[in-house]
């Protein structure tokens, strides 16, 4: 491809080292839905003429399938997934393939395959999030009513109900999915026409290519456009931030699913068990995703190492900007697919749930702010509880299971009414408040739920 100012062929471990077709052949897609829209515009523009753009047309056509049925050979003389194109279309329809490079480099059309694949791939997670959102609300509105322990620092809290607790989950995905859709946006923007790095001087027509390709504007400057991967930096911060979500979720799943917990069963289909103990069922698929956060940060962490500091325009790094992303996207879109399908179809273990929740003094809150409306400042009454509390656990009794005199002797304003208080279904349905764990409040955010993820 540029042989004219060489005078020794490429060592053979330099061309497979510098290569990256063993990697980017998976945008050949978008890569041939790229130079398509290039040749339209070269024959707007009179640079092709008609023969030359259906030749075009019918080459790519049959590059397309030879890609698909596997019969495509590729080589790694040819470097990258661009030239292993190219140079096939000019064998198949001769100088008419030549002319298709004209007013283009390999710098603004592999920026241009990069924003094409991942906008694509895009599209399928920001469907997955849905998906797996679309689940957590049925899950939320079975199990409205569900009441568990809510946790501070992992001890026993206020009681709340898993309707609830689903939609928090509910709630991370959407700004995942805000962001993600925000970054698909942000990177809409088109590189061709930026040729190598300081534009064309063919009259090339950016407008028509963008629009063709569904780009909302060519890029402003040809030195930016070559050399930005900001988009995939935003793309894989966008997924870490998705993972962790993800792996906090995991987490959960792996402590309730234990004996000690016992607050659900993950479908048989989703655990695996142990080659040594047969009693075993293990949260392998939460673990891994809980694994797997990890190295997408990574990934994240690579991006960013790899352009600080780059000089303005394209350096040779930037085909090190694949890997990684391409990583981030299958990780992502494997570990949705997993929860998306396994974490609607949790079994519940509602008895466990009400249980726990009966230990740990979880209603104490709701004690106190009894005492709050019967005229006790809240300081005074966190104290009297606190009091009442150390006494339970001295005698092992729950406060719900302190007589009335017992109550009386801490403040004598408790009356017999107290006891509704202290019953974990009188806590929850308490909380009814914008954003509370009342049954009444998520099946409210049930339906908020569903209306938003419609838009
Ligand atoms: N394979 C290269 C990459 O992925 C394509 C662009 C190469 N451009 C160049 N001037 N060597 O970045």
């Amino acid at each position: 491809m540029w042989g004219g100012r060489f005078s020794e062929p490429t060592d053979a471990f330099v061309e497979a080292f510098t290569a990256s077709v063993f990697f980017d052949q998976r945008m050949a897609l978008v890569d041939i839905q790229g130079s398509l829209a290039h040749a339209k515009m070269l024959h707007r523009i009179g640079i092709l003429d008609d023969d030359e753009l259906t030749a075009i047309e019918k080459g790519m056509a049959q590059i397309t399938e030879e890609i698909d049925n596997g019969s495509f050979e590729w080589s790694v003389s040819l470097e990258d997934v661009h030239m292993n194109i190219e140079s096939r279309l000019t064998q198949l329809i001769g100088d008419a393939g030549k002319k298709l490079h004209t007013g283009r480099s390999r710098n603004d059309q592999v920026a241009t395959d990069i924003r094409l694949y991942l906008r694509q791939a895009i599209k399928q997670l920001l469907d997955q999030i849905r998906y797996f959102q679309a689940g957590l609300l049925n899950l939320a509105e079975s199990e409205a009513e569900t009441i568990l322990p809510g946790f501070t620092h992992l001890q026993v809290a206020q009681p709340i109900t898993f309707g609830h607790h689903m939609l928090a989950w509910f709630e991370m995905l959407e700004r995942d999915h805000s962001r993600l859709a925000d970054c698909q946006q942000r990177m809409n923007q088109l590189p061709l026409g930026a040729a190598a790095l300081a534009g064309t001087s063919y009259p090339l027509d950016r407008h028509y290519t963008a629009k063709l390709l569904d780009f909302d504007m060519p890029c402003r400057n040809s030195l930016d456009a070559v050399s930005d991967r900001d988009f995939a930096i935003e793309f894989c911060a966008t997924a870490a931030i998705c993972m962790t979500h993800l792996s906090r979720m995991a987490e959960e799943l792996v402590l309730w699913s234990s004996a000690q917990f016992n607050f659900i069963q993950l479908p048989d289909r989703y655990c695996t068990g142990s080659s040594i103990m047969p009693q075993k069922k293990n949260p392998d698929v939460p673990e891994l995703v809980r694994g797997k956060s990890g190295r997408v940060n990574g990934h994240l962490v690579s991006l960013l190492t790899l352009m600080k500091s780059q000089p303005l325009a394209y350096n040779k790094d930037n085909q090190e900007d694949k890997e990684p992303l391409f990583d981030t996207l299958e990780t992502l879109s494997g570990s949705l697919r997993a929860f998306g399908d396994m974490v609607p179809n949790l079994n519940v273990n509602r008895d466990a749930m009400y249980a726990a929740a009966k230990q740990g003094y979880a209603t104490a809150t709701d004690l106190a702010d009894y005492l709050v409306n019967k005229g006790l400042p809240f300081r005074d009454a966190h104290e009297v509880v606190g009091n009442a509390v150390a006494f339970g656990i001295q005698q092992g009794k729950d406060l719900s299971e302190l007589s009335l005199e017992e109550m009386q002797g801490f403040n004598n304003r408790i009356e017999a009414d107290v006891f509704e208080v202290l019953t974990l279904e009188g806590s929850v349905n308490a909380r009814n408040i914008v954003g509370g764990t009342a049954p009444d409040q998520v099946y409210l955010q049930v339906e908020a739920g569903r209306k938003l993820i419609l838009d």
